[in-house]
């Protein structure tokens, strides 16, 4: 099965990439977990791409469309796997046509702005291997440490609120029109987000099980 989650920043695409892949046993391919881990590791890639990534803005498609082309390469995606954060632009959708992956299904999990904001203040992500939690839907054992590696968690530089503003703004112009490009080639089902998250999981499985 090989997936898109498509979503606005926040909508709940990694929380719920990171379900489908204990069910199923596929991998998350994460745009924005590679391009931050290129940013920590200091690499060539990571340079280019800090500026934009870190102030709200978009990667250059070609940027983006060069870490998914090798990365789709790798063995554990030949039985499937789940694109989270990629295709943003319309360019990058018609990348991976070009590039004659078949998508199975590309879900869109459907959130309001006026909840994304308060979603996105309180997430923390661990300095150490990225896991994410949030202040008040998902707790860690012990405050401000990771429940896996015992990491410091910290808020991400591009979840301060003026940050999120402009992400929702590029959101809106450059990745809402792919809903009609996979609509229009029958893939698109939508998913309203819900307050809970385990409410909303149990709506991904349907639309996935359909
Ligand atoms: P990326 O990391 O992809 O950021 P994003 O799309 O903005 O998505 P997020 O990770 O912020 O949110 P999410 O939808 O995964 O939500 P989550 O599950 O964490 O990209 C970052 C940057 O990298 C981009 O801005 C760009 O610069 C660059 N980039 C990446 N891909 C690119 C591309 N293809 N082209 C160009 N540039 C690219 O949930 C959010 C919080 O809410 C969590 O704390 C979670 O616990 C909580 N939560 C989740 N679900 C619920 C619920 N149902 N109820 C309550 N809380 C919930």
């Amino acid at each position: 099965m090989n997936l898109i989650l498509l979503g606005a920043p926040g909508a709940g695409k990694g929380t719920q990439a990171e379900k489908i892949v204990e069910k199923y046993g596929i991998p998350a391919v994460s745009t924005g977990n590679m391009i931050r881990a290129a940013i920590k590791a200091g690499t060539e890639m990571g340079m280019k791409a800090k500026s934009y990534s870190e102030s709200g803005q978009l990667v250059p498609d070609d940027v983006v469309i060069g870490i998914i082309k090798d990365r789709l390469k790798e063995k554990d995606c030949e039985n499937g796997f789940i694109l989270d954060g990629f295709p943003r632009t319309i360019p990058q959708a018609q990348a991976l046509e070009d590039m004659g992956v078949q998508i199975d299904k590309v879900l869109d999990i459907e959130v309001p702005d006026d909840k994304i904001t308060s979603r996105l203040s309180g997430r923390r992500v661990c300095s150490k291997c990225g896991n994410s939690y949030h202040i008040l839907y998902k707790k860690p054992k012990t405050e401000g440490v990771c429940d896996s590696c015992g990491g410091e968690l910290v808020q991400r530089k591009d979840d301060a609120p003026e940050t999120v503003a402009a992400r929702l703004k590029e959101y809106h112009e450059l990745t809402e029109p792919l809903k009609d490009f996979y609509r229009e080639l029958g893939k698109l089902v939508v998913v309203e987000g819900q307050e809970d998250v385990a409410d909303t999981t149990a709506l991904v499985f349907k639309a996935l099980e359909d």
